[in-house]
């Protein structure tokens, strides 16, 4: 995961270089959270640079779909993209199959990847993971940063801890996980019947497992309902955000890096930041995360 790290600051660095260069005023998500993981993904999966802007858009087009009353205004924004991963995935799998020397990245994984019989990948299959890979890694990543941010500003002592300590920022991260879920929760399926605190859950119901509320479980946390970076050891690494189990996120330690090196930065290089207004929430009713967060540097 480290190899990453240069990537990230270079590309953190480079989007703190123009907000400097721009007003004091700013939008925290448009100019740093939204364009942060999805820049990174883009590389991973070798979207060349002229295409970033497009790609850019549609990353945020999946995410206003899912939170839309009619998707379907959508759905032409959501074909191009499909339509432009397929070929990129495709030219990427004749060069693999040619023997042409491609770069060592996630989409060369991708491509040349099998299921559990040893047969390539099918083409649905390995255009699903890169979607899953895309929605489920850009704008929770985003929502973690925005949130933490957001957290820290409403409490200026927190905010001042954490710039003369930076060790806090670990704990800051697993606080805002835990305190602000970017997924508040996913459905699951009962495939037989399930009785849980004396309630029958049928076979083939639609569960909401809703992580935010475990993360809020005051059998488990401290005066759960308090922002503090500074919880224990035993409670800071015991909420669910990322899931429990088998379908636990692939994606956590890439998450959890970004956010890490993000505000070494942000602590450096825009130590003054102030909330100028609480913005607004992203529109999906299970993910939780700031569409807008106004600043001032
Ligand atoms: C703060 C950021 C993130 C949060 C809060 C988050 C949250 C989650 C949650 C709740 C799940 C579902 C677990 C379950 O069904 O039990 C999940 C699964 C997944 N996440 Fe993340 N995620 C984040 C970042 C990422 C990133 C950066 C990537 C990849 C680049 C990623 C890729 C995945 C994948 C592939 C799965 C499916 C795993 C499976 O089904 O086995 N996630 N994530």
């Amino acid at each position: 995961m480290n190899l990453l790290r240069p990537q990230i600051e270079a590309v953190t660095n480079n989007l703190i270089d123009n907000i400097l260069s721009g007003p004091a005023e700013f939008d925290f998500h448009d100019d740093f959270a939204f364009p942060l993981p999805v820049i990174i993904i883009a590389g991973m999966l070798g979207v060349p640079e002229v295409d970033l802007e497009r790609f850019k858009h549609w990353s945020d087009i999946q995410v206003a779909a899912m939170g839309a009353e009619d998707p379907s205004r959508y759905e032409e924004d959501q074909i191009e993209f499909f339509g432009y991963m397929h070929s990129h995935l495709m030219s990427r799998r004749s060069d693999v199959a040619a023997g042409v020397d491609v770069p060592e990245d996630l989409l060369t994984l991708i491509a040349s990847g099998s299921d559990a019989d040893g047969q390539l990948l099918s083409e649905a299959d390995a255009q699903s993971v890169l979607m899953q890979l895309l929605v489920g890694g850009n704008e929770t990543t985003t929502s973690l940063i925005t949130n933490l941010l957001w957290r820290l500003l409403e409490s200026p002592n927190q905010w001042q801890a954490m710039q003369e300590d930076a060790t806090l920022i670990e704990p800051a991260i697993e606080e805002s996980l835990r305190f602000d879920p970017p997924v508040l929760g996913l459905y699951r399926s009962t495939t037989r019947d399930v009785s849980l605190h004396d309630v029958l859950i049928p076979k083939g119901s639609k569960v909401f497992i809703n992580y935010a509320a475990a993360n809020r479980d005051s059998a488990l946390f401290n005066d759960p309902n308090r922002f503090d970076i500074t919880r224990s050891t035993r409670e800071r690494k015991r909420h669910m955000s990322f899931g429990l189990g088998t379908h636990f996120c692939l994606g956590a330690p890439m998450a959890r890096l970004e956010t890490e090196i993000a505000f070494q930065a942000i602590m450096q290089r825009l130590p003054n930041l102030t909330l100028i207004g609480p913005g607004q929430r992203i529109a999906p009713f299970f993910l939780w995360g700031r569409r807008k967060l106004p600043v001032q540097s």
